[in-house]
């Protein structure tokens, strides 16, 4: 565990973390001061801020009472708490050998700049190491925040770690291998943080699954030896008496396609199929920890999507739990089948609004930085678009497209479960449109994640590397601090 705190000027430490601005250092007085050295001019000949060059570390030789001086560039297309955050991530990544951290990171930023730094050292801290034999755990357990006008940071530190321990456990569920994340482990992993968090949880399993009619839940996970399950978890921080929100969640704790069985290449990241699920148990899970004034559940929907000999077929029919009845065509259109009885569940409580995250359709995508939002209230769309850019975790609308309903028509039930194919596809637009069913009038949005869940060696960065990123969780933290102000 990493420790922060502020200070008015730079302490004994093992390194200091500089920002560079623009090509212009940032407090870095106090650090030249202590080296005798100018170091404008030592930077211009380093390029810093690219993605490979993104933190120098340059040792001091003796000459100062900190052995390195680590310059992290922010950069310049990312304003504000975003940019610090980022850099503080970068730097993190490259101060693992070093105890005691200082940096004068926050001295580049103004309102929310502790909290970004705080929370951007703790994720960018983060590795995903237990399946290693020889693990080189990071050394950094102090990190002091230097900056003459800080006074009292202890609430913002608070805030940050918390947001960021949060992403980092929803990281680690997605990270988890297929063998070793079945749902009912996920289950109870999510439930395990909920007391201590101040939140709630019911799993609803077996014979009651079907009894409480999540008909695509049991569908999807009949193929599986592993049983789904749908577990709720509800905080209450409400004061003034106002409907909850409902989150739900994709959690396919391993889409192998089912019957239609995937190509490896597709399936090789399956296991984070439950990305969705994740986040939603994180933004819940961040909600409690940060004592919200507002009422926020969580639905799960897990389940191993798996072609064994019990498995789902295209050409059954399924009754979901507010009456509607899907075809399926594709066993591997899974995602929305596990979400239709969760929403129409969630429904029921007539909630404030209603989002669901899933890592819904390949093809849908924004790429690895921009989740695809679709939806009924434009409010509440443009309201997680705005939280997810405050903080680096970041949405573009697509449009809900009524008429394309027409494309999800059965010829024997009220609804397919993947699009009749038209030459040209829109599989997020499909996909909303089938969820769309599900939800009534309540207000609603889409999350698909499927390319922001989880980094390639492709899509690495020097802030995120290769693995689950947690996304959108801090978004929708985001969101939900939001709410509550106002
Ligand atoms: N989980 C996948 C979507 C996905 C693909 C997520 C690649 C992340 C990376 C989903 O269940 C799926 O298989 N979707 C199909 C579309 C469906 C309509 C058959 C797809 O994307 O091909
Ligand atoms: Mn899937
Ligand atoms: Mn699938």
């Amino acid at each position: 565990m990493v420790t922060f705190e502020s200070a008015r000027t730079l302490p004994d430490c093992d390194a200091v973390v500089v920002p560079v601005v623009e090509g212009r250092i940032e407090g870095g007085r106090e650090v030249e001061a202590a080296l005798g050295v100018e170091l404008e001019p030592v930077m211009r000949d380093l390029a810093t801020g690219s993605d490979d060059a993104p933190a120098r570390v340059l040792p001091t030789l003796g000459r100062a009472r900190f052995r390195a001086v680590v310059l992290v560039a922010i950069p310049p297309d990312r304003p504000g708490a975003v940019g610090l955050r980022e850099a503080a991530m970068v730097a993190a990544r490259a101060c693992g050998s070093f105890r005691h951290v200082s940096t004068t990171l926050t001295q580049a930023g103004d309102t929310g700049a502790v909290e970004a730094v705080v929370e951007g050292a703790t994720l960018g801290a983060y590795a995903f190491d237990r399946y290693r034999r020889e693990v080189e755990p990071s050394a950094t357990d102090l990190v002091t925040l230097v900056d003459p006008r800080l006074s009292d940071a202890d609430v913002p530190i608070a805030n940050g770690s918390i947001v960021a321990s949060t992403t980092n456990f929803v990281r680690d569920l997605v990270n988890a291998p297929p063998a070793d994340a079945p749902p009912l482990g996920v289950a109870e992993l999510v439930a395990g943080e909920t007391a201590g968090a101040g939140a709630t949880a019911r799993l609803v399993t077996g014979e009651a699954l079907e009894q409480e009619g999540f008909a695509g839940l049991v569908a999807v996970g009949a193929g599986s030896h592993r049983p789904p399950c749908m577990l709720e978890i509800a905080y209450d921080g409400e004061a003034s008496g106002r409907a909850p929100l409902v989150l739900a969640g994709k959690g396919i704790t391993f889409d192998s396609g089912g019957l239609d069985l995937k190509p490896l290449e597709a399936m090789v990241t399956m296991k984070q199929d439950m990305a969705g699920a994740a986040a939603v148990a994180g933004a819940v899970l961040g909600a409690a920890r940060l004592e919200l004034p507002l009422r926020v559940t969580g639905l799960l929907a897990l389940a191993d999507n798996m072609p064994g000999g019990s498995a789902w077929k295209p050409g059954d029919v399924i009754r979901h739990r507010n009456g509607i009845s899907t075809e399926v065509i594709s066993p591997d259109a899974e995602g929305r089948v596990v979400l239709a009885d969760v929403l129409a569940y969630g429904a029921e409580s007539r909630p404030r609004a209603m989002v669901d995250v899933a890592t819904l359709t390949g093809g849908g995508g924004l790429g690895p930085e921009i989740w695809a939002i679709l939806g009924t209230d434009p409010e509440l769309v443009d309201a997680l678009i705005e939280a997810g850019s405050r903080v680096g975790d970041d949405g573009w609308q697509l449009p809900m497209w009524p008429a394309y309903r027409r494309y999800l028509r059965s010829s024997i039930a009220d609804l397919r479960n993947s699009a009749r194919s038209s030459r040209y596809g829109m599989p997020a637009l499909s996909g909303a449109g089938y969820l769309r069913a599900f939800v009534g009038d309540v207000p609603w949005a889409h999350l698909d994640t499927s390319a922001v869940a989880g980094r390639t060696d492709a899509d690495a960065t020097a802030a995120w590397p290769v693995g689950a990123t947690g996304s959108p969780v801090r978004a929708l933290i985001e969101w939900l601090r939001s709410d509550a102000q106002g």
